[in-house]
């Protein structure tokens, strides 16, 4: 909040102090000073009239012993001297006025009616008058009458006054200069405090100070309050650098741990990068290695089969017949080998082309429907009526689905397989049915690993190779797609994939 630096301000209210004090002061310094002067000038005045009265008297005492008229207007003469008196006038204890000096038109001839010319005392009246009595030898042989006037007085005193006055004014500008010296004295550092306070708050920067206090300069308040500002503003500072500091190294460390991360995660890219390529080798060569095997297997079945044709014992025959049915599971094996390695190998480049669901059902059909009526169960083909048309590779998908569709066959004894062609939107929905053994919920998700099957613990090979699905699992990643199972323990189970149509 800002407040109005004008008539609020500390300096104007100092100097307000102080100007109203050295006024009070003088004013009543000029006051007393004043009317004491009166009083004492006044009193002098009275004396020094009183000092020429009694000359007077004295100097017309022996006319008044003779009550000579004319020495005493001779002796009041000397009053002369004295400009101020105006009029005088001696009377002998008889009490008529013996003689007079000045205009004494208005003067009363007897004593009795002086009275009313006496004086009350009064400081602005125009004149004064004083009645003493005239001693001779000590014993009272009449009276004085002075008037005098009070012009010369007044006009001294106001000289006086106005001198006074001038003084005490000259002083009271003194004063005040003084005063706004001193105000600046201790203004200044306030000030300078105030304003430092302000830049601190508006530009954030902590290492502003405010003036010091000059070196020799008093101790008190507010030389105290500027060192205590000052080491607080020492202290945010410090304490600003401190968060700074910590702040920095804080994002050091943040840097320091992202380049961790980012080296490891290099380090973890070419570790995955050279395993893959080691997979991808060993797969080859496991690919190689399979094609070079199934030639002597190949070989030894067609021996055996030689052998077979032979006379032979029974014996012997049923030996033959084992060594037959070893040798179609190792071929099988082989088959199977071979396959996932060149999958994983990555030596089958899918080529999506043109399939109609025709052509496609016409061989799983000429495959499978003998299988399933071997086995006394309903085989069933269902698509659109109008046909359809699929963008995929033909020969992959035609692996896949035989895998699927002899599965359902292999697990179902009773009711039927379908197998199930419907439009989605722009896609295909794939359904491979049965109404088999199904499959437990925990399993669903381990079927597609390489070797897992059910119900064969003891992996007995005339059972399957458990390698299936694992085929099927990759051979639908190629297509771009993913196989769901849906299953229900002894009821049946759905296999399920899209593939994009073609716009027709
Ligand atoms: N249609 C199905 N109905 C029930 N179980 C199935 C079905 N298809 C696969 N399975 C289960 O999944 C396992 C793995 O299948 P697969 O990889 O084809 O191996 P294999 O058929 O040689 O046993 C099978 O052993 C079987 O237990
Ligand atoms: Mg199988």
């Amino acid at each position: 909040m800002q407040r109005n630096s004008g008539q609020a301000s500390i300096r104007f209210q100092l100097f307000r102090l102080v100007l109203a004090v050295s006024a009070i002061a003088l004013a009543f310094s000029v006051i007393g000073g004043a009317l004491l002067e009166w009083k004492l000038q006044y009193q002098q005045i009275r004396q020094s009239l009183a000092t020429t009265a009694r000359a007077a008297g004295m100097a017309a005492s022996a006319a008044i012993a003779f009550h000579d008229k004319k020495a005493a207007g001779e002796a009041l003469h000397i009053l002369a001297a004295q400009k101020e008196i105006e009029v005088a006038a001696v009377y002998p204890l008889e009490g008529y006025r013996l003689a007079s000096y000045g205009d004494d038109a208005d003067l009363p001839d007897t004593i009795g009616s002086l009275s009313e010319h006496l004086p009350s005392f009064a400081l602005w009246s125009p004149s004064t008058t004083l009645f003493i009595p005239i001693l001779l030898d000590g014993a009272t042989i009449g009276h004085i009458y002075l008037r005098a006037s009070l012009h010369d007085y007044h006009r001294i005193y106001l000289e006086q006054a106005f001198l006074a006055i001038s003084t005490n004014l000259l002083g009271l500008i003194l004063a005040i200069g003084f005063g706004l010296r001193f105000i600046r004295h201790i203004v200044k550092p306030i000030n300078d405090l105030a304003h430092t306070a302000r830049q601190v708050r508006e530009s954030k920067d902590f290492s502003l100070r405010a003036t010091p206090p000059e070196a020799g300069a008093p101790n008190n308040e507010i030389t105290e309050l500027l060192d205590s500002f000052n080491a607080m503003l020492t202290e945010i500072e410090l304490r600003e650098q401190m968060l700074t500091n910590y702040q920095s190294s804080l994002e050091r460390r943040v840097l320091e741990r992202t380049e961790d991360l980012h080296s490891a995660n290099r380090d973890l890219l070419v570790a995955k990068e050279s395993a893959e390529a080691a997979t991808q080798a060993k797969s080859r060569f496991l690919a190689a290695a399979s094609h070079d095997l199934r030639q002597p297997i190949q070989a030894i079945n067609l021996f055996n089969e030689a052998l077979n044709r032979t006379a032979l014992s029974n014996e012997q025959k049923s030996i033959s017949n084992f060594l037959g049915q070893s040798i179609r599971n190792l071929g099988e094996l082989f088959d199977a080998l071979l396959d996932i390695s060149k999958l994983d190998a990555g030596a089958n480049i899918p080529r999506p082309e043109m399939i109609s669901v025709h052509t496609l059902f016409s061989g799983i059909d000429s495959e499978f429907s003998a299988l399933a009526s071997a086995k006394s169960l309903r085989f069933k083909l269902h698509f659109p009526f109008n046909g359809m048309t699929l963008v995929t590779d033909g020969k992959l998908l035609q692996r896949l689905l035989r895998n699927l569709v002899g599965n359902a066959i292999k697990y179902t004894t009773q009711g039927g397989v379908m197998v199930a062609i419907r439009r989605r939107g722009d896609e295909a929905l794939i359904q491979v049915i049965d109404t088999g053994i199904g499959i437990a919920p925990q399993h669903v998700k381990t079927i597609f690993e390489e070797y897992f099957q059910v119900g064969n613990p003891e992996r007995d090979k005339s059972k399957g190779l458990g390698l299936g699905l694992a085929i099927t699992k990759r051979l639908a990643s190629l297509l771009n797609t993913k196989i769901v199972c849906r299953s229900d323990l002894g009821k049946g189970s759905v296999f399920e994939f899209r593939l994009p149509l073609a716009h027709t």
